[in-house]
């Protein structure tokens, strides 16, 4: 509810409030993304040019969400994505994220950038989202320490090697608020961003990208998966595919499972939805790992058509950053309240009672006339 006393009707509210309320860095840092911002409007865009083609007449008394994801029992298959710097959303941060995840029996990934140690979230399904840094022992030990803390899983990020360009964060001199620290690298002087950094990057002013270009490793390449595979006890997903090429690399490569994921629109400019390079990924792996979405996904229905397009479960990035930053953990728990019933009537009305059910004959997709 609004403070008018005006109902949140669908995710968008959550963002109206956040854009009132949020002060200038952190609003810009959360919502923009790179350059033009064309992929990050066009992630939500293209999901209105798919159509759902339900079937009718199915008993849709009781429909479950329930599935699992790498083999762990998850409630629904709407998760939480990494999000950096989250305690600029609400003093909380990942701590309420995770409560709320685990009272939802979802996923949540913690970003390797959080401002709550990886010891201190507590129990439930979480993965860690790993940045590679320059300093392979650094990286090491992100593993080893979400190993030891009951991570299931390892999401490498591999659209990063360097940050996109931002331009919003490059006007307001990005920087984490002096209070707040990235709480993975306590004193190993990689916890601080937009200090010195910030004035020796002539090109670009964001302290986060003065940050990325000089610890995170820019020769990110296929052998770093295999390092990461070598180090991690637990299974390694790949986070930022977006072609069939790649997809066929990564499998081969060994990974545990693919993230479709273009950043949120925050790294490339231009690369495509990732809702239109769904199927093409799905199509290449074939069944061989998990295959999972991210990017625009705000209703329902955009759940239910990545689903019907192959993907495993999705995550929502800026979202909870904006259900956070309304009422922390009691905000998340509602925002994903609302998706999941939003998801729940999309399959009744599709003729779907279970997650299974739903399948490529359930949308039409721009091009495809024709089943
Ligand atoms: C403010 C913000 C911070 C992010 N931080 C990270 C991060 O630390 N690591 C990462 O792999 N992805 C990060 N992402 C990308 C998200 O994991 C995800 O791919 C994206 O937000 C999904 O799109 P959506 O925001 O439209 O849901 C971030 C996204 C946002 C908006």
């Amino acid at each position: 509810m609004t403070g008018q006393g005006t109902p949140f009707v669908s995710l968008d509210d959550f963002e109206q409030h956040a854009m009132r309320n949020l002060d200038r860095n952190a609003l810009d840092y959360y919502r923009s993304g790179a350059q033009d911002m064309i992929t990050l409007k066009e992630n939500q865009r293209a999901f209105d040019r798919v159509f759902i083609r339900p079937r009718v007449l199915r008993d849709v008394s009781t429909v479950s969400l329930s599935t699992s994801i790498l083999g762990e029992q998850i409630a629904s298959p709407i998760c939480i994505a990494p999000t950096a710097m989250q305690r600029m959303a609400h003093p909380d941060g990942e701590l309420a994220t995770a409560r709320a995840a685990k009272r939802k029996s979802t996923c949540m990934v913690l970003s390797s950038w959080s401002t709550t140690r990886i010891e201190d979230i507590g129990d439930g399904v979480k993965w860690l989202q790993l940045y590679v840094y320059k300093d392979r022992e650094a990286t090491r030990r992100l593993i080893e320490r979400a190993q030891d803390s009951g991570y299931t899983a390892i999401a490498l990020t591999v659209d990063t090697p360097y940050l996109g360009r931002r331009l919003a964060d490059i006007r307001n001199r990005f920087r984490l608020p002096p209070h707040l620290t990235m709480a993975n690298f306590a004193d190993t002087g990689k916890a601080q961003v937009g200090k010195a950094e910030a004035t020796s990057a002539a090109d670009n002013a964001s302290g986060l990208a003065a940050y990325v270009a000089s610890q995170i490793d820019p020769t990110l390449n296929w052998s770093h998966v295999e390092w990461v595979k070598s180090v991690a006890r637990i299974p390694v997903l790949v986070k930022g595919i977006l072609t069939a090429e790649d997809a066929v690399l990564a499998v081969n490569a060994g990974v545990d499972g693919i993230i479709v994921s273009n950043h949120g629109g925050r790294q490339m400019d231009t690369v495509p939805a990732t809702i239109d390079v769904l199927e093409e990924v799905c199509r290449a792996v074939d069944g061989r790992v998990e295959v999972f979405l991210d990017g625009g996904v705000r209703r329902g229905t955009d759940v239910f058509k990545a689903l019907a397009l192959g993907a495993r479960a999705v995550f929502l990035g800026r979202p909870v950053l904006w259900a956070l930053n309304y009422n922390g953990e009691d905000g998340v728990v509602e925002m994903l309240n609302m998706i999941n019933e939003e998801l729940r009537l999309a399959m009744a009305l599709a003729g779907c009672v279970s997650v299974a059910d739903i399948t490529r004959n359930h949308v039409k997709v721009p091009g495809q006339p024709r089943l």
